[in-house]
């Protein structure tokens, strides 16, 4: 099993990084596989070897830094973008996000980093407080002991919904059916 985190910071190890890291050994530690990717750039070259990567990925992990009390601007361009190439790929797969701050912002960042997962029908995977992180440097991250462990947790939350999939598919439980999409425009 495979877990892909994307690093929605145009900084490659910087504080979100710093956070994903965490998720990614408390995965490791029960035997998931994990890549970090750097999802900074938005340029549709960079999504579409995310939304390869996506395919053979079991769950998805979206990290950001909080601007202006919201995902930074390029993970919102990445990930409009992202749901477009991605987003048959996105169907049924275990979902989280992560947020990054200095201070504030943090939970309306989440709020918006959930919507993508939301409409893709993904199940939201959660930990024991809202998943944020808060420093400046990668070092402030590390002092954020209580952030640290929400990681952690978050990781193992993660590992656990899908050793239950993985059962459960064992066990014939399959994807529920999918309904031809309606879209009532009001206009
Ligand atoms: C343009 C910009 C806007 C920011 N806005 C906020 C903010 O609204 N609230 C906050 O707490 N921190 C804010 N910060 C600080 C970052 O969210 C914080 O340092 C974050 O942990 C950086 O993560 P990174 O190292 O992965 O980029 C801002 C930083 C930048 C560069």
């Amino acid at each position: 099993m495979k877990v892909l985190l994307l690093n929605g910071s145009p900084r490659k190890e910087g504080c979100t990084y710093t956070a994903l890291s965490e998720v990614a050994l408390a995965l490791q530690a029960e035997g998931i596989e994990t890549e970090i990717f750097q999802a900074g750039n938005p340029e549709m070259e960079n999504v579409k070897a995310a939304a390869e990567k996506l395919k053979e990925a079991d769950a998805l992990v979206v990290g950001s830094p909080v601007y202006w009390a919201s995902p930074s601007g390029q993970i919102i361009e990445f990930m409009d973008k992202f749901c477009s190439a991605a987003g048959k790929d996105m169907l049924h797969k275990p979902a989280a996000a992560v947020a990054s701050a200095r201070r504030a912002g943090t939970t309306a960042t989440l709020d918006v980093l959930l919507k993508y997962f939301t409409y893709h029908e993904m199940p939201v995977v959660a930990s024991n407080y809202w998943t944020m992180v808060h420093g400046n440097t990668p070092e402030e991250v590390r002092q954020d002991k209580e952030g640290l462990q929400i990681m952690r947790v978050l990781g193992k939350n993660m590992a656990w919904l899908l050793k239950c999939i993985e059962a459960g598919k064992k066990a014939g439980v399959e994807l529920p059916e999918q309904e031809e999409k309606i879209k009532t425009n009001f206009i």
